[in-house]
């Protein structure tokens, strides 16, 4: 099975890194070995020599390496919203199966891909977009298919709650807290993402798209920044025994779904102020499964290269076994999403 890697950055290179050292386990699961054949970059000089591959594998050619005839499984984590859209539509126009993290162009154009991927008999896996390590879109997308769901809450931003612990627990400034996000690589390539919360609406749309089984759109997720939240903010809550996190929460209501994303003070005893630095929790309320907690790693190369190799093992096991998973953007029912401010 041969694999071409689009990006190789905080998470490519560790995804490099553990299809090296896990090689023969991803072979044994996969009934074949699973070799990366390209990997396309932007900065074709950058020092990659700590990388366990030839260097000769690197181009900035991403588009003829997803074209090769020998390609059968594309891995976008470039990010951004082009060229890695017209990859992505490339590769499953071709039959490729495709495992992207991209959250951004996943919540902007979701339904498109979903639909090339339908159209190509192809897979279009995303477990990394929203959560990173934490095993939450393909539950949602696939075990509580059975259920329904009713409201989703949670952190689903790694550096915003890692600025918020940082400025509670230490007196770090906003600043310096996002420096060192940055720094961790938790934080996007620009990080007016993750404090603009743009980065936790889309995973909002994302999640609440498959939680509902409708169309979440970006601009119906209502946004408040977690830039601008103060030292004074973070004392004034723990005055009063609580503590500032950035919170996504959607829920079903009679007349449509509501999705929003904003910095909220919440009691220091709720289960989510004690979720810290850059990680993630997420409650969902199912009717029949009752309250499940999901938490882990919200960012970090490592962490979300593990959901990474999750997703490349799955779509490279259904392309030995000629299927492919309907995805469920596919099936999507007409629930209304309530405009912002309904
Ligand atoms: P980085 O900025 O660290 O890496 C991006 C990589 O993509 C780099 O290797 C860069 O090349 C390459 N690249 C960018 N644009 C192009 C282009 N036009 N052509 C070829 N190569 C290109 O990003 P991350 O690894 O942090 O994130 C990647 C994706 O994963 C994003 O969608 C992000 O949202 C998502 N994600 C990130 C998480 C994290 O914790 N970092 C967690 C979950 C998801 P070069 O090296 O030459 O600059
Ligand atoms: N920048 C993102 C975050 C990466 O901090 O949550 C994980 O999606």
């Amino acid at each position: 099975m041969k694999l071409a890697l689009l990006g190789c950055g905080t998470v490519g290179s560790e995804v490099v890194r553990l299809m090296r050292t896990r090689g023969e386990e991803l072979a044994a699961r996969v009934g074949e070995p699973v070799e990366i054949v390209g990997i396309a970059v932007r900065r074709i000089d950058r020092d990659r020599s700590h990388l366990p591959v030839d260097e000769s594998l690197f181009t900035t050619d991403a588009l003829g390496l997803v074209k090769r005839d020998d390609v059968d499984i594309v891995v976008e984590v470039a990010g951004g919203i082009e060229p890695a859209r017209t990859w992505i539509l490339t590769a499953l126009g071709q039959g490729k199966s495709v495992v992207t993290a991209n959250k951004a162009l996943l919540a902007e154009d979701g339904p498109a891909l979903a639909a090339a991927a339908k159209d190509g008999g192809a897979d279009l896996y995303y477990e990394a977009s929203a959560a990173a390590a934490i095993p939450l879109m393909r539950p949602l997308r696939e075990s509580l298919h059975g259920d329904k769901i009713n409201r989703v809450l949670g952190i689903v931003n790694g550096t915003t709650n890692f600025i918020c612990t940082a400025m509670s627990t230490k007196g770090t400034s906003f600043e310096e807290a996002l420096a060192e996000a940055t720094d961790l690589g938790y934080a996007e390539a620009d990080p007016t993402a993750d404090v603009d919360n743009y980065d936790a609406a889309a995973k909002a749309a994302l999640i609440a798209s498959l939680a509902f089984h409708t169309h979440v759109d970006l601009k119906d997720v209502y946004r408040e920044p977690l830039r601008g939240i103060s030292a004074t903010d973070i004392a004034s809550a723990a005055a009063e025994g609580r503590v500032v996190k950035p919170l996504c929460i959607a829920t079903r209501e009679a007349d449509g779904v509501s999705v929003r994303v904003h910095p909220a003070m919440i009691p220091a005893t709720h289960p989510l102020a004690n979720v810290n630095g850059a990680y993630n929790a997420v409650f969902v309320e199912a009717e029949s499964a009752g309250r499940l907690m999901f938490y882990g790693a919200g960012a970090g190369g490592t962490e979300t290269a593990s959901a990474v190799l999750g997703d490349i093992v799955a779509v490279a096991r259904n392309k030995r076994g000629g299927i492919t998973a309907f995805p469920p953007e596919a099936a999507y029912s007409d629930l209304p999403v309530k405009p912002i401010g309904e």
